[in-house]
């Protein structure tokens, strides 16, 4: 049997051609581990009516961890008319996949390391070397949404003075989508971020949150940021609102180190800072919770790419080095990283985006020879 179980998700789109990529690699490397394919994305979506099939949340219940490529969504319109004729009228409604299974399975810690590779032609500026802890369960996804608003909501909600403005819209004119916070949540990603400060010798961590205007969920994790900070005195907290750190972020990128912030606002700030190191080329993510882990790419699926083996995987090999970290194949994670920043170094075989003419297989490829 072999070590590792690891449930395969290419999804969609260029999902496919990263994920055939990183193949390459993990073989190169000999990584003890089955590979086991998985179904999700917007394929079945159109012919089962369900992007995450039952038997593909079975699958991640049985490995250890999950290699997740990329997913296509739609807005509703679209969706519904896409829906296999049979299943039209069935009242399903679209939902995205990778969300669902980061709620399902738990995996409240969104690790999103941003690092400028020297050499790269895409840094924005040299030495960037940021993490962003997302909050990856709750805050504004949480989905707890209504439109129309229910009169029993809204009669719960007046309570407070502040919705009196609101009193005389008809409730199908008043959309609200809710951002639930809680204190173990807040604590949770908190406790992350400090965490890997710790281990990696970092010496902030800063909060991104808005407490000045969103007083009570900002406030929350704010709150928390400062108690969990007391137990780690050789790391300074420091506190900035998600606004100013969008600028902070391109004024002076190098002052930054560990983000942690609440679900949107990480979504956010991780492309901003996915940016400042080459883009969706080398954006990475680790979706962690206490018992399983599934890593991706912050990028889409990129349909217009799809099959043209012509996108960057460099996102998805460091993706795949946060999962042998996981995996605790130290070694093997380190190896990956040295090889994808020599292939960067050199330059020499790079695709479209940092203006070379490699396909997606030739980087694998190279890669590969690399770890050699
Ligand atoms: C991300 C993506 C997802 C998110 C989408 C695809 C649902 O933007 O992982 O950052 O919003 O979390
Ligand atoms: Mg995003």
């Amino acid at each position: 049997m072999a070590k590792h179980k690891i449930a395969w998700l290419p999804g969609d789109g260029v999902g496919n051609d990263v994920m055939e990529a990183t193949r390459i690699v993990l073989d190169k490397i000999g990584l003890d581990a089955e590979y086991i394919h998985g179904d999700i994305g917007w394929e079945f979506w159109c012919s089962e009516g369900n992007p995450l099939p039952d038997r593909t949340i079975e699958l991640l219940r049985n490995t250890d961890c999950c290699l997740f490529g990329a997913i296509t969504s739609k807005p509703k319109e679209e969706a519904q008319r896409e829906l296999a004729p049979e299943l039209q009228n069935k009242s399903l409604t679209y939902y995205s996949p990778i969300v669902a299974i980061r709620q399902m399975f738990d995996l409240y810690t969104n690790m999103r390391p941003c690092k400028a590779y020297p050499g790269n032609p895409l840094n924005y500026r040299d030495g960037i070397d940021l993490i962003v802890f997302r909050e990856n369960t709750e805050g504004l996804y949480s989905g707890v949404e209504f439109h129309p608003l229910p009169k029993s909501i809204m009669e719960a909600l007046s309570i407070h003075p502040k919705m009196k403005k609101f009193s005389d819209v008809p409730l199908e004119d008043i959309a609200l989508s809710c951002r639930i916070f809680t204190r173990k949540g807040c604590q949770r990603i908190v406790r992350s971020a400090f965490e890997y400060a710790k281990k990696t010798g970092r010496k902030t961590v800063t909060v991104v949150e808005k407490p000045n205007v969103v007083r009570e969920t900002s406030g929350l994790m704010v709150r928390e940021a400062r108690k969990i900070a007391q137990e780690y005195p050789d790391i300074e907290l420091w506190e900035t609102n998600i606004d100013a750190m969008a600028m902070w972020l391109i004024k002076n990128p190098l002052d930054y180190g560990v983000l942690v912030t609440s679900n949107m606002f990480g979504d956010i700030i991780s492309d901003l800072c996915g940016q400042l190191v080459g883009g969706l080329g080398f954006a990475s993510s680790a979706n962690i919770g206490d018992d399983y882990g599934l890593f991706e790419p912050t990028h889409g699926s990129a349909p217009k790419y799809a099959g043209q083996y012509k996108v960057n995987p460099m996102a998805m090999f460091i993706t795949t080095k946060l999962m042998l970290e996981y995996l605790e194949e130290t070694e093997a994670a380190q190896h990956l990283e040295a090889a994808i920043a020599a292939v960067i170094k050199e330059g020499k075989v790079k695709t479209y985006d940092m203006g070379g003419t490699s396909t997606t297989l030739e980087v694998g490829q190279e890669v590969a020879r690399k770890l050699g």
